[in-house]
Parts: structure tokens; C-alpha cells; sequence
């Protein structure tokens, strides 16, 4: 008898150790008790997510977040930060879902649980139209604005260029305008906002290099071992995906949607 509790006892620490079976996981559950799910966002990504002057965010994924709170009962509570501190703050479960255009890639997925993704994006090239750089071509060896965390500042760095980090992708945008690079990698939807918005009141016009470099499926991200909440949530995702809400949401917004 001892050595079976004992040996029971040996494989549930495995167990816990090796996958997180331990039980200790966020359910849906557990979030309908909460009557809440909170999520971490750096609103300066628009269209899907933007900080407007009254302190609310609103953008595609706020509205895709509104519908997935109000399949599962429960308020949907905002926590605003830099793009760099949203994974970090969810793998230590300190938010529930991180909400924040994230590309879910495989260096990603070691640390942290994705929903299948809801859409597909790019990293496009932003310079002055005043500029020399033309294409990707004209920028090997050369200084190039990022935002801090993202997959365009790894992207750059595997490509060798001259990194300039931004917390904010404001800045990173400024950078651009002021000289002190010669170019800003970001996401292509977010690119064609910023610099919409940007020409509207400025003489030197931004422009994009239409080369889509990257392919990178949007999906939100939770911590590991919160598989019971990811799997609650990709099933109101798959209904939101089939029925044509999340393109809705898109046109919405006046965005192009590429299906994943
Ligand atoms: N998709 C890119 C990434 O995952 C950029 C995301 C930036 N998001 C933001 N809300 N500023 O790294």
C-alpha cells in the first residue's frame, strides 16, 4: 500500500513538473467565478488596438475581446503597457490574456499558450518619400526604427541591420520623421494607419515598400498549463471565424483581412 501512494505521489510530481498537469491552470471556469478576464495591451497598434483621448482603447481586438467576454458572461477589464512587458506580464500570470497584435510564433510558444490565430499580417518597410531607401535591397547595412519586444525588432537583427529600439511605436515612427533612421520596420495594417494618419497633416509623406517580408499569424496568448481557458476560447473563435463576425470586424475598421 505505502508503495503505491508512494509511487503515485512520484508520478504526480513528474507529471506537474514536466507539463504543468498540475491542476493549477486558469480555466474558463475560474474566470466566470472572477467575473472578469483581464487583459494586458499596448494600445499604439492601430486598428487593433488605439488609445483614444478619453483613456479608452478601442480597435479590432477590443471588439473580437467584447464578443468573447460576452459569450463567456464576464467583463472585460483593460490593463494598458508597453508592447515589451505584455508577454512577460502573462507568462507570470499576472493578466489572462495578452491582447496586443501578438504574433504567436514558435520561440514564442516555448513560454507561452496561443489561440489558433485570426488573421495573418506582414512586417512592411515605412521611409520618407523624400528618402533614398527604395526597396528592402537599399537597406542592408543601414539604421532602422522598431518598437522594443516585437517581431520586427528580431527581424531586423537577423537581417543586420542598425537597430534602433522604441518602447513606444510613436517614437519609433518619429525616429523615422526626424532622420535618425532611415527606415521603420513595423506591421503592415498598423504601418498603413500610422501613415495615413501621419500624410493627412504633414508635407513630407511616409511611405510603405510594398514587400511583404514575414507572414505572421495574430492570435492572443495566455500563460502555459491555461489550456482548459485557451480551449474556451478558440471554440468562440472558431465561431466568430466561420460566420464572418471577425471579417466584419475588420471592414469595421476599413482593414484588409487575410483569413490565416
Ligand atoms: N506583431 C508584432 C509582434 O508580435 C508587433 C506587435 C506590436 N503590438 C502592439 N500592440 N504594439 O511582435
Amino acid at each position: 500500500m505505502k508503495k503505491i501512494i508512494a509511487l503515485l505521489l512520484v508520478m504526480a510530481l513528474a507529471c506537474a513538473a514536466l507539463t504543468g498537469c498540475s491542476g493549477s491552470g486558469k480555466t474558463a471556469d475560474d474566470i466566470k467565478k472572477a467575473g472578469k478576464l483581464v487583459i494586458a495591451t499596448s494600445p499604439d497598434f492601430p486598428p487593433f488596438e488605439e488609445l483614444q483621448s478619453d483613456g479608452s482603447v478601442v480597435g479590432i481586438e477590443i471588439d473580437i475581446l467584447n464578443m468573447i467576454c460576452d459569450e463567456l458572461g464576464v467583463e472585460l477589464e483593460i490593463q494598458q503597457m508597453d508592447f515589451e512587458s505584455v508577454l512577460p506580464g502573462v507568462q507570470a500570470g499576472k493578466y489572462d490574456l495578452g491582447v496586443s497584435g501578438i504574433t504567436a510564433n514558435e520561440e514564442r510558444k516555448k513560454n507561452a499558450l496561443f489561440t489558433d490565430p485570426y488573421c495573418l499580417a506582414a512586417q512592411a518597410i515605412v521611409v520618407t518619400e523624400s528618402g533614398s531607401i527604395k526597396s528592402k535591397a537599399d537597406l542592408a547595412g543601414k539604421a532602422v526604427a522598431v518598437q522594443t519586444g516585437t517581431t520586427a525588432e528580431s527581424f531586423c537583427m537577423a537581417e543586420g541591420y542598425k537597430v534602433n529600439s522604441y518602447a513606444a511605436n510613436s517614437d519609433a515612427e518619429l525616429s523615422l520623421v526626424n532622420g535618425k533612421v532611415d527606415a521603420w520596420v513595423i506591421d503592415d495594417l498598423t504601418a498603413a494607419e500610422m501613415v495615413a494618419s501621419y500624410n493627412e497633416s504633414h508635407d513630407d509623406k511616409l511611405v510603405i515598400l510594398s514587400e511583404a517580408m514575414t507572414t505572421e499569424p495574430y492570435g492572443f496568448a495566455t500563460k502555459l498549463g491555461n489550456d482548459d481557458l485557451i480551449n474556451e476560447i478558440n471554440k468562440i473563435l472558431k465561431k466568430l471565424l466561420d460566420d464572418g463576425t471577425i471579417a466584419s470586424v475588420f471592414e469595421k475598421f476599413e482593414a484588409p483581412y487575410t483569413k490565416p
